[in-house]
């Protein structure tokens, strides 16, 4: 099997993988293309209309500036950080060629659900990178402790909100190879009334 298979929209799907971030490398989406993933990614099924999510495209020129704050907020809210773990920090800020901050945005107090609005943040990320893969690119999604500070979110978006994912784009270094899946006779059954 090979993860650039985009002959047909079902091959597409069939064959996308996730690029580790730290192993995709130019070219990544250019600024326009990196509009029209978005938009595709904004094409995503949410209850009550409310766009529960933000997409923050980080540019390359901010990238540098994005690795100072995550080690100025990585000493802030860890004294015990080694020079190891800020340089971590500053290299995954600027690991890819692209990055894509989004964000969980929901409507509170609403009358639908946290959960089917956070879902909906979910199911954005995913569309983005299947918009990545359509494009010809790899994407990863990652988390870590920057998606769980405030301080970080804060970078980003404000409160209330939450950072569903920090989205990496770019051209993977070497081809992808598959990994373990789900085994399909575990995780899919037919409802037996
Ligand atoms: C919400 C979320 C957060 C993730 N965070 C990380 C992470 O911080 N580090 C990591 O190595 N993989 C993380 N992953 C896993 C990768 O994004 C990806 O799912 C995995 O490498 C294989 O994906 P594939 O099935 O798309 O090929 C995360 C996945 C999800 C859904």
């Amino acid at each position: 099997m090979t993860f650039n298979d985009r002959t047909t929209p079902l091959t597409l799907l069939q064959t996308r993988r996730s690029g580790k971030p730290r192993d995709l490398v130019a070219p990544g989406p250019s600024p326009a293309q990196l509009d029209e993933m978005v938009a595709i990614a904004a094409r995503t099924p949410d209850h009550g209309k409310l766009a529960p999510w933000r997409f923050v495209i980080v540019p390359d020129e901010a990238r540098p500036a994005l690795a100072l704050k995550l080690v100025e907020i990585l000493r802030a809210e860890n004294p015990d950080a080694t020079p190891r773990d800020e340089e971590a920090a500053a290299q995954f800020a600027t690991q890819a060629p692209a990055l894509v901050v989004v964000l969980s945005a929901p409507v509170q107090p609403h009358k639908v659900p946290l959960w089917e609005q956070e879902l909906s943040a979910g199911a954005a990320c995913m569309n983005l990178l299947h918009a990545a893969h359509a494009m010809g690119f790899a994407g990863g999604w990652l988390t870590g402790w920057p998606a769980y500070s405030d301080a970080v979110r804060d970078l980003f978006g404000g409160a209330g909100q939450r950072i569903a994912g920090f989205v990496f784009l770019g051209t993977p270094a070497r081809p992808l190879e598959e990994r373990p899946r789900g085994e399909l006779a575990q995780i899919v059954h037919r409802w037996n009334p």
